[in-house]
């Protein structure tokens, strides 16, 4: 019993492939995986660092080489690839695609310069070196990529479009890759960090008053740590992981979960009054033809046909109708008077979540 527990949780004798492994997550995630037992290599651009942390991670008595390399350039990108296949005899296990940048802008001030640097840091230097790597994971048997995307790729946030555009891209990536690398044995998931104090975010996390924004935005009232990240990478690497794949997983203190919620309640705030002097008319059609309204929520079309939905996210509508057409809602203590009580039901693709917001005059 205690052998079998300790080869599921063990990556002893596995090979890894850390990108931007000296600071922040990734230098949490070599750490990790080496602690488990895996052999690591690493890449940075600052030599002086990447020695530094070699020499420590010596000291600890973990397996850890590292290189020289910007991942941003796909020349380098080949070189890395060649001296992980010479060091590991062809073979590798763990890919860890964490190497990211990020320029806080508005849109319209974007540079192409700008642009194309945070797409071939990103996006590029992931997509690639999953190619590059893939005969080595082939070879090893039984493989893992995971990808460092963000929250930033699922909901948008105040850290830029093109950054968003790369995370977003890197999640679906990494279910194409999932099922098209399966039969390869090749497994493939994402974790989706929201703010973590590393080098990365220093200088915002050190502002109050953006602190305290992101603080408001998390269940749990703090940025996370760089090592809260690494453990569920290193827990996607391992064979007690081995049914999962295609997975975007976010370590985000719980922001995501209520993002959908408070979008709606702002946007209730701003909708609600001029929405109730509303004749139904006009959306009898829209809300009639909406796909989503029927099938995935269970409304019925006589209650569709009298209120109102609105696509406020990729994955959420915004359903508003009187709770007295709608029987599973309905509060025994609430009577046909001319004030209705009004539902706003917030519906995801993973959950329909009700907010009973009180009473309002649809006549
Ligand atoms: N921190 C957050 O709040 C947060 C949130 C969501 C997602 N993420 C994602 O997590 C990943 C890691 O971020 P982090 O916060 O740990 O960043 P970080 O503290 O800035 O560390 C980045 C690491 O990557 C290396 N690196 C950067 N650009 C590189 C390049 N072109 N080629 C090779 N190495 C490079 C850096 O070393 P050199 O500079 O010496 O190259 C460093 O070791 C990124 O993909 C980021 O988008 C971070």
């Amino acid at each position: 019993m205690a052998a079998r527990c300790n080869s599921r949780w063990s990556l002893s004798g596995m090979t890894a492939l850390v990108t931007g492994g000296t600071r922040g997550i990734g230098h949490a995630t070599v750490e990790e995986l080496a602690e488990m037992g895996a052999t690591v290599h690493t890449c940075s651009r600052n030599e002086e660092e990447l020695n530094q942390r070699l020499q420590e991670w010596k000291s600890k008595g973990f397996k850890v080489s590292g290189s020289v390399c910007d991942a941003s350039s796909r020349e380098q990108r080949v070189q890395l690839m060649e001296k992980v296949s010479s060091i590991f005899d062809g073979k590798l296990n763990i890919l860890i695609n964490n190497v990211g940048t990020n320029i806080r802008k508005p849109t319209v001030d974007y540079t192409a310069e700008e642009y194309s640097g945070i797409m071939s840091t990103n996006l590029e230097s992931s997509y690639h070196l999953s190619q590059l790597a893939h005969p080595l994971l082939k070879a090893s048997g039984n493989s893992s990529i995971v990808f460092i995307s963000s929250v930033a790729g699922l909901v948008h946030l105040f850290s830029g479009s093109i950054y968003g555009a790369t995370k977003g891209a890197i999640n679906q990536l990494t279910k194409n890759l999932a099922c098209e690398w399966a039969k390869d044995n090749i497994r493939v998931n994402c974790v989706a960090p929201w703010y973590i104090k590393t080098s990365l975010v220093k200088t915002l996390l050190e502002n109050k008053e953006f602190l305290d924004r992101v603080v408001s935005r998390t269940p749990l009232k703090r940025p996370g740590e760089p090592e809260e990240v690494s453990s569920l990478v290193a827990f996607l690497c391992l064979p007690a992981a081995s049914y999962i794949t295609g997975q975007i997983i976010c370590v985000d203190g719980g922001m995501t979960i209520t993002l959908s919620l408070k979008s709606a309640i702002q946007l209730h705030e701003s909708l609600t009054m001029s929405l109730v002097k509303v004749k139904s008319k006009s959306h009898q059609a829209e809300c009639g033809s909406h796909p989503n309204t029927h099938a995935c929520h269970g409304v019925s079309r006589e209650v569709c046909t009298t209120s109102w939905s609105f696509l406020i996210g990729p994955r959420t509508t915004l359903l508003i109708f009187p709770t007295t057409w709608y029987s599973p809602i309905k509060r025994k203590d609430q009577a046909n008077g001319p004030d209705r009580p009004l539902a706003f039901n917030v519906s995801t693709s993973h959950q329909l979540l009700r907010l009973h917001v009180g009473y309002m005059s649809l006549s």
